[in-house]
């Protein structure tokens, strides 16, 4: 692969060819892989018209260049290895023939059930190797699948498959998930008794754990009745560049989730070109990324970018804490994993357990570490690197979102030169800038601002499913002809980007992105809420917690019902969105126009109480003492 960069000489020639001669630079990368016509053009529209475009006229399946594209030369090579949550249970493995053949049979299984190109499909499993075939076989039969993270509820469940109006349903019996199991057909059941289900017709349920569940008749099938005897030949469906991938819900500031929309060339480019480039994996390395394929790291970091590449991927069935602290390093052990990739999150939280769980294990396998989905601290970053990584495996800290579609900024392992905490450069054909909150660019180093991206790249999103104008709205109006992030960033006087959180109602609690708004509409469906307001604050293990205020009822103000609010956001969201504070107010601080100064919210909840800043404007100031008093 001639695209692929190996020094950091290459890296800067990459980077200045990439915003210079974006047609023929993108054009070199996409033609080592598999078309079944060549596109027309390689790039058109632009960020402000938002009709962004990557190789128009381009027909092709991302599955082909996923599986078949390697079957020559790496046919019996392990393409998927399972690890599952019970370390004693059966390790599976597939190789990139196997994976062919299982998606094709899926993908045949689908197609069985009347499922056609456009149709979406939506994914509520737990991580199991039959996730990621489902996935590829939505692909290949062109449907569009949009996977639901297995903690969301029946009602967040009920909630996309509505929005996107799919046809059929995968999901398993039931997951494994440390010492419990979570019962998804259950909530898959509960999900489709709403009249907002309509459209799904058919339910495949994988078994994983032998739960006993219910069928319904005519609706719900077995994957072990329907699979096995399907053939494991499967025409891949022919795809226009700018054909509907995939959807994936995320959390914004306002409103109900947004389904993220992206598709097939360009995310496809950008996933290979990120996952090459980044983590620099060779032919017989083994890598382990630790998401949940719910999330967007889990589509282009465990699914597509490493198949695309040609290399194997491991796929973890449980938790980090399961049988113990040591799980993660156990696995890299027992494996050899040579490249690790988790969350920040998971790192705090193994730290907290002692450094014992990792000293017994021999990690000296590993050469490249990742981190994803938060900021990490230095003292997080410092023990990863030293310990984990015995001081001479890098550390990626990729900075991306679910509507990148892949990593824009960070270091490339072992070429970059890092720095804790740091996301470092942007990644080729990325242009990044930080701006003021009057839209003005600060230019220079040192910088601080808005992070902002100043033109389009192929694995941007295309849209919001159902509402091309939010995706307006929301990403390209607030500073014109460019895409707005929704993260604040400092630039050193190096030009290294450090990434320090959103600016927006968006909490990354364990990594998991939540809305303020969501958890809010939650709190208020309990019968004795009036109002709340939902902010986030410093949490030791999460990145941030969640500190609800809430107003109940005068009559019901003895009544303790924060188990009960907690039951509400359990079954409008799911567990991840958690209230960890409530505490109990007579009165929320909002100005003359009735507005609630969530920044005043903030400052208690973060123990920032010394400088509250400009009060003058609150309809009622003795509100913000009453709520200091009153503060958990
Ligand atoms: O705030 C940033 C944070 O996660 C947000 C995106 O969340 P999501 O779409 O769920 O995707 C997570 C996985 C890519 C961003 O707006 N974030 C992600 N990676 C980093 C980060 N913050 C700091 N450093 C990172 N490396």
């Amino acid at each position: 692969m001639e695209w692929k960069i190996k020094s950091w000489k290459d890296y800067q020639t990459a980077y200045k060819n990439s915003l210079e001669n974006t047609e023929s630079f993108w054009g070199n990368v996409a033609e080592t892989f598999l078309w079944q016509k060549k596109w027309d053009k390689v790039h058109s529209g632009n960020l402000t018209e938002a009709n962004v475009k990557w190789f128009e006229g381009g027909k092709l399946n991302i599955t082909e260049n996923c599986l078949d594209r390697h079957l020559k030369d790496r046919g019996d090579k392990v393409a998927l290895l399972f690890e599952p949550n019970d370390p004693s249970d059966q390790v599976q493995k597939y190789t990139y023939k196997q994976l062919h053949e299982a998606v094709c049979k899926a993908s045949n299984m689908l197609k069985a059930q009347g499922v056609k190109k456009g149709d979406r499909v939506c994914l509520y499993m737990s991580m199991v190797p039959e996730l990621l075939i489902s996935v590829l076989a939505c692909a290949r039969v062109g449907a569009v699948h949009s996977v639901v993270f297995g903690g969301f509820s029946a009602e967040a469940l009920a909630g996309r498959i509505e929005d996107c109006g799919a046809k059929l349903v995968i999901t398993n019996d039931a997951g494994f998930r440390g010492n419990k199991t979570v019962k998804l057909k259950k909530i898959c059941d509960e999900a489709l008794l709403k009249k907002e289900c309509a459209s799904v017709e058919k339910v495949i349920v994988h078994k994983r754990v032998g739960e006993e569940v219910t069928m319904k008749e005519g609706r719900d099938l077995w994957w072990h009745d329907l699979f096995a005897s399907q053939s494991s030949e499967c025409k891949a469906e022919v795809m226009d560049s700018e054909d509907d991938l995939f959807i994936l819900y995320t959390s914004g500031s306002t409103g109900k989730p947004k389904g993220i929309k992206h598709t097939t060339a360009g995310y496809m480019i950008w996933a290979a070109y990120t996952f090459a480039n980044v983590f620099q994996v060779e032919e017989n390395d083994l890598y382990w990324c630790t998401a949940d394929i719910g999330w967007i790291t889990g589509h282009s970091y465990i699914t597509y970018g490493p198949l695309l590449n040609g290399a194997t991927t491991t796929m973890f069935e449980g938790v980090p804490s399961f049988p113990d602290a040591g799980r993660f390093w156990q696995v890299v052990d027992k494996h050899k994993i040579t490249h690790f990739y988790t969350a920040p999150t998971a790192i705090r939280a193994l730290m907290g357990a002692g450094a014992d769980f990792v000293l017994d294990k021999d990690l000296s396998s590993l050469k490249v570490l990742g981190s994803v989905g938060e900021p990490i601290n230095e003292e997080a970053w410092d023990w990863y690197h030293d310990l984990v990584g015995k001081k001479v495996c890098p550390i990626v800290d990729t900075w991306w979102q679910t509507e990148t579609g892949g990593i824009m900024i960070s270091p490339l392992a072992g070429i970059t030169k890092e720095k804790a905490s740091f996301a470092t450069y942007p990644l080729p054909g990325i242009e990044p800038v930080l701006v003021d909150e009057k839209g003005d660019e600060v230019v220079g180093d040192p910088a601080e601002g808005n992070l902002c991206i100043k033109r389009a790249w192929p694995g941007m999103l295309r849209s919001i499913w159902g509402d091309h104008n939010r995706f307006i709205e929301t990403y390209l109006s607030t500073y014109k002809g460019m895409y707005f992030t929704g993260d604040g960033a400092r630039r050193d006087e190096d030009g290294k980007y450090r990434i320090t959180g959103r600016v927006d109602d968006v909490l990354n609690v364990s990594g998991h992105r939540i809305g303020t708004a969501e958890v809010e509409n939650a709190i208020n469906e309990h019968p004795f809420v009036i109002e709340s307001a939902v902010v986030g604050y410093p949490h030791d293990i999460k990145g941030q917690g969640i500190y609800a205020y809430v107003i109940i009822d005068e009559e019901q103000a003895a009544s303790d019902i924060k188990d009960e609010i907690i039951g509400e956001v359990n079954r409008h969201i799911g567990p991840i969105a958690k209230p960890d504070k409530i505490q109990f107010v007579t009165d929320l601080p909002k100005t003359r126009s009735g507005k609630i100064m969530r920044r005043i919210l903030r400052k208690i909840a973060c123990d920032e109480t010394d400088n509250l800043g400009d009060t003058s404007t609150l309809l009622d100031p003795s509100v913000v003492e009453k709520i200091m008093d009153g503060k958990i």
